[in-house]
């Protein structure tokens, strides 16, 4: 028989009785604005809506690696106005966390950049950064890597960062469009989505494949949990489907404090 989850009440009663063991969970740039990082696609406030200063040829050209050989310098200024210095996970990242240390938690996949599910304490196992992190760099022509560091540095200081081998550009290691996904991403997803128990889908359009069609992937009967401002994907034309739209944070504060854990994910953060 399958379970039917129709409100955040009965979402959070099969949370605390510890129904899932094999919570598959996948987030987006939602997740990550409360921790005053923009998300892509949000009129106005989206990084995409925000970028006429560099006369892109389109929006995405801003992480599109022909383009980035060619001239990486607005990826470089975005970069610098974009991301905070050292910002700090949200609480629905801590939910995230407090998931994983009580065993419901099989995989979490990201398309951010940015590493708060690592530092909000979730297992370097339990997640795939599916578009890569900012964490590391290397030279895109002698793929030597660099500091990131100096990388972080050098962006500080309106600088492009420039391989001392062979006087290459650097990247990140973020996916950019043109790019292909790690393998690790290929080799877990099928079976991940295949053993869900739960499907949590948190700030994400759903527009970028492939990261776009694992929700299609679990089994019919399986719960789906949309947890974002507006409908995305296909999300809501399965009986079992269930949107929660709204503020991500706001909704993840209500779930953990109906399941009585809102004590156990502040603590966290000590
Ligand atoms: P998008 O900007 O496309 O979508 C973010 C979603 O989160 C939107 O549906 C927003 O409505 C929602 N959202 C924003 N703030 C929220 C909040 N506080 N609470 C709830 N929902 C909120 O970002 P992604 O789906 O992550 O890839 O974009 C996917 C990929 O496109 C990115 O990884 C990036 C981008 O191009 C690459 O650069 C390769």
């Amino acid at each position: 028989k399958s379970l039917q989850l129709d409100s955040i009440e009965s979402l959070a009663s099969a949370l605390k009785q510890g129904i899932f063991s094999n919570i598959v969970v996948l987030i987006g740039a939602g997740i990550s604005t409360a921790a005053g990082i923009p998300d892509f696609r949000t009129p106005k406030t989206g990084l995409y809506d925000n970028l006429d200063k560099y006369s892109l040829p389109h929006p995405t050209a801003v992480f599109d690696i022909e383009f980035f050989r060619r001239n990486p310098q607005p990826f470089y200024k975005v970069a610098k106005e974009l991301m905070p210095i050292s910002p700090e996970p949200t609480f629905a990242h801590r939910f995230l966390s407090v998931l994983n240390e009580k065993g419901m938690l099989r995989r979490i996949y990201s398309q951010n950049v940015d590493g708060l599910e690592l530092a909000a304490g979730v297992a370097p196992s339990r997640l795939v950064q599916a578009h890569g992190s900012m964490a590391s760099a290397h030279c895109i022509d002698c793929h030597a890597e660099i500091a990131i560091d100096k990388v972080k540095q050098a962006i500080q200081n309106d600088q492009i960062p420039v391989c001392e081998n062979c006087t290459g550009v650097v990247k990140p290691d973020i996916v950019f469009f043109g790019e292909g996904l790690k393998e690790r991403f290929f080799t877990l997803s099928i079976d991940d989505l295949r053993c869900a128990d739960l499907l949590l889908i948190i700030g994400t359009s759903l527009v970028v494949m492939p990261v776009a069609s694992l929700p299609a992937m679990v089994h019919d009967q399986v719960p789906r949990v949309l947890i974002n401002m507006e409908p995305s994907g296909d999300i809501g034309t399965r009986p079992n489907d269930l949107l929660l739209l709204g503020d991500c944070q706001e909704t993840i504060k209500r779930l953990a404090s109906l399941c009585g854990w809102q004590d156990e994910i502040q603590r966290q953060k000590l």
